[in-house]
């Protein structure tokens, strides 16, 4: 190479590296929403779609340790610990993948959204999480249980499922379920026109899956104040969300479950409970670009839900500017609640190098009526 065309290059290189960058947030512990945030060495926090679990005196964050390239998993389940919420040691992989050829959970397969909640009853640590077999896409669509003794795992992989094989919500009528089997998914060629909506309101894909199981994509898990854990899913295509039952060792479904929204397309469900209302906030169904989010309220984890429009206030300043109608250009995975503070924890997706997407927690503010309203703000909290 002539050194006038190596020096151009390296130039090049440099005027690119400075415009496609995204600035590393200091490393004093202040994060930047929108900015890569470091852990203790340095490095972006590869736990993404997670939650954070306090335990004892620490912070635990899990989330999906996404490779570089590609959507399928190289590795596992990240965990971080912190003892300040700003300063996040790797703890390495609390779920790994499996080397047995034919397992759920073998190299290749996705897992998405693992939420770790502590186990009061049996002292145990336990992971759920979507997952999607090897090779198969996201047509899986199951449910994957894990447990530990240890808040860092490592985590033992116990089995993966579809929900509710040969049940029906527990609320629905023998009028609805008549309704249901009347239904086929089959004939429905063209999606999205109000007649193929509702089919899907009357439960054509919870027929349609009734023997196999219920799918289960996005997901969270929700232990209320009596100790009682439910996992908050968008199954039937995406298309309704189920609240389900968990087991008093949270390792399986009890068989009591109903559904949210049916047809309202949501996904990535955050959910809490204040005072007399639980609140959940999901996402609509794009994929990896942002879109508004939706607000759901109730006085029972059982619903009925009522739809309220999107908490999500004002412009992201200082990050691309993105509106509160793109939800800041994040995706929700959780709201964690810190004593009284209540922080919704989102993915700004970078699906080109999943690895390298941002995380943005916003504190939950609540109007004189007591709804939740989410301003942007730069520092976190
Ligand atoms: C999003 C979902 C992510 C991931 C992605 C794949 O809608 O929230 O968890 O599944 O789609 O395209």
């Amino acid at each position: 190479m002539k050194q006038g065309t190596w020096y151009k290059g390296i130039t090049m290189l440099a005027v690119w590296l400075a415009l496609t960058a995204v600035p590393l947030a200091a490393q004093d512990g202040s994060f930047k929403n929108g900015q890569l945030w470091p852990d203790t060495e340095g490095k972006h926090i590869n736990a993404h779609g997670g939650n954070i679990l306090r335990h004892v005196d620490t912070y635990y964050w899990y989330g999906e340790q996404r490779p570089d390239r590609g959507y399928t998993m190289d590795g596992g389940i990240a965990v971080y610990s912190s003892t300040d919420l700003r300063h996040w040691k790797n703890e390495g992989l609390a779920l790994q993948l499996s080397a047995e050829p034919g397992s759920d959970i073998e190299r290749g397969c996705i897992m998405e959204r693992p939420k770790v909640v502590w186990n009061e009853k049996t002292q145990r640590f336990v992971m759920l999480f979507h997952l999607e077999l090897k090779g198969k896409g996201y047509e899986a669509a199951r449910v994957g249980f894990a447990v530990s003794e240890h808040a860092t795992g490592p985590f033992r992989f116990i089995r993966s499922t579809r929900l509710h094989a040969g049940r029906w919500p527990f609320d629905m009528t023998e009028k609805d379920i008549e309704a249901a089997k009347q239904t086929n998914a089959a004939a429905w060629t063209k999606w999205w026109t109000p007649r193929w909506r509702r089919e899907v309101q009357k439960g054509m894909y919870l027929w349609r899956d009734f023997e196999g199981g219920q799918m289960s994509r996005d997901m969270t898990v929700f232990v209320d104040d009596d100790g009682r854990a439910y996992h908050i899913t968008s199954s039937q295509e995406n298309l309704t969300l189920l609240v389900s039952e968990l087991t008093d060792d949270f390792l399986d479904f009890t068989g009591k479950y109903n559904m949210v929204a049916p047809g309202g397309q949501n996904e990535a469900p955050c959910i809490f409970h204040r005072g007399e209302d639980y609140w959940l906030i999901c996402s609509g169904c794009t994929g990896w670009d942002p879109n508004e989010a939706r607000m759901f309220r109730s006085k029972s984890i059982w619903g009925p839900w009522t739809q309220l429009p999107s908490p999500f206030t004002g412009i992201a300043t200082g990050y691309r500017d993105m509106p509160a109608n793109k939800t800041f250009g994040a995706q929700g995975t959780f709201i964690f609640k810190n004593d009284t503070t209540y922080v919704f924890m989102a993915d700004i997706w970078n699906p080109r190098h999943l690895s390298r997407s941002l995380h943005l927690w916003l504190p939950i503010h609540f109007t004189e009526k007591e709804v939740p309203v989410i301003p942007w703000t730069t520092e976190t909290p």
